[in-house]
């Protein structure tokens, strides 16, 4: 929202009110997938698919701010996205992939 990861269930529909909003289904342009969604593909970094739009996003968040983040600056900015199928290694890989050092 603006620019900034939130929890949507979190969030009073009257607090999004005006702001900018983007779900995973806007990142992808004129049907080509964001950088983002493909490394995912590429890294085999989706398996259920449950927590992907949530890490997808605070990752796009995180590279918006910093664009060649370390691993560890990775797995702190996807902090609070569980994924129980993954493991994260995947989910890490594919994010450096697109923004690492
Ligand atoms: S891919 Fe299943 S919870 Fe992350």
């Amino acid at each position: 929202m603006d620019g900034k990861t939130v929890n949507a269930c979190l969030t009073l529909a009257l607090e999004a009110q005006g702001k900018d909003i983007m779900t995973i289904e806007g990142l992808a342009q004129n049907g080509k997938l964001h950088p983002l969604q493909q490394a995912f593909i590429d890294h085999f970094a989706v398996q259920c698919g449950f927590c992907t739009p949530g890490m997808i996003l605070s990752a796009k968040a995180l590279l918006d701010k910093n664009p060649h983040p370390t691993e560890e600056e990775v797995r702190k900015g996807i902090a609070g996205n569980l994924c129980r199928c993954t493991g994260y290694t995947k989910i890490v890989e594919a994010i450096l992939a697109v923004g690492g050092k």
